[in-house]
């Protein structure tokens, strides 16, 4: 059998897939459905400081013709101490890392939450969010690169240990360049998560003329097999640049085994997977594990470093 374990911002994952933040992943309950499937480790949905209702249904809709989904769902979470109390219950010893996904509202928030979990001193993972495209009035963080540097210059000294953060696409090179730039400056930044959801697409249905979600008059963010490319160019972007052993961890596009040997190809550490999860249910995991293992033995691949970032190029 092929060797699917990494290890993310030094911490070891049975397997490299995992959930991606805000999919099965609100409540304990899909947390330990996480826990339980074939999935190496899990995120928990992006937590804000106090709890969130999220934005009027329908917010989520799945794409025909399998191509994806579109989703505004709003940051609809239990609010950090929530997720700060089950990250203190977690059994740390069953294998599987655990992921603290944060996206406070302000950097106000943002502090405050990451000095709740650095005085809790747990061995979890915090995951910045810097991308939700769903929240009406405010901009990706991720897209605005001075108001990024100076939100990572106030948390990164709290946060202390390795951290990640969950970046939305960019689609420029010039881009890939600054917040590269920017990353490479920290050095407690362990990770990038490549990609958040493509943001502010619009699904309309052509039969009743209507929009497929509610919120935003139909807009959402994009996400499945077609943002895959994106996020494999986010990916590739990001494993090229950074340095100091600053990993990528890839989100967008995997709906098979095939997906997730991109994305490892592409420069990948751990590969999440957010709308085939939410389609298929926990099962995808022990599928996506066998069909990736599968390729390696076809191409004689016995671990993941073996392949790792070696994408061709003409
Ligand atoms: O697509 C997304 N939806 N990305 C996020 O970061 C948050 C989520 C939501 O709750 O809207």
């Amino acid at each position: 059998m092929a060797d699917l374990s990494t290890s993310i911002a030094g911490v070891k994952l049975p397997n490299l897939l995992l959930n991606a933040s805000g999919v099965n992943c609100r409540y304990e309950n899909e947390l330990q459905q996480l826990l339980d499937s074939s999935a190496g480790s899990l995120v928990t949905k992006s937590a804000t400081l106090n709890s969130r209702d999220g934005n009027p249904e329908p917010r989520y809709a799945p794409l025909a013709g399998q191509i994806g989904s579109i989703n505004s769902m709003g940051l609809p979470n239990q609010g950090y101490e929530y997720y700060l109390e089950y990250a203190k219950k977690f059994d740390y010893n069953n294998g599987k890392p655990l992921f603290i996904s944060l996206a406070g509202m302000s950097l106000a928030d943002n502090k405050a939450m990451c000095e709740a979990f650095r005085d809790a001193n747990l061995p979890c993972v915090l995951e910045i969010n810097f991308s939700c495209p769903n929240l009406p009035g405010k901009p990706q963080l991720g897209y605005d690169m001075e108001a990024m540097e100076a939100a990572l210059k106030v948390l990164a000294p709290i946060i202390g240990k390795p951290f990640g953060i969950k970046l939305p696409p960019y689609f420029d090179i010039a881009h890939f360049d600054q917040a590269a730039a920017i990353f490479n400056k920290f050095d407690n930044i362990a990770y990038v998560t490549c990609i958040n959801s493509v943001g502010n697409g619009l699904a309309i249905d052509w039969e009743s003329e209507t929009a497929l979600i509610k919120p935003k008059d139909g807009f959402g963010g994009l996400g499945g097999l077609m943002v895959l490319q994106t996020s494999l160019a986010n990916v590739n972007a990001f494993y090229r640049r950074l340095n100091n052993g600053k990993q990528v961890i890839a989100c967008g596009g995997v709906t098979s085994g095939k997906e997730a040997f991109l994305h490892i190809l592409a420069g990948a550490s751990a590969v999440q997977i957010g709308t085939q999860l939410q389609e298929e249910g926990t099962g995808v995991f022990e599928r996506v594990s066998k069909e990736l293992q599968e390729i390696m033995a076809a191409k004689g691949y016995k671990n993941v470093e073996e392949f790792r970032g070696k994408v061709k190029t003409l």
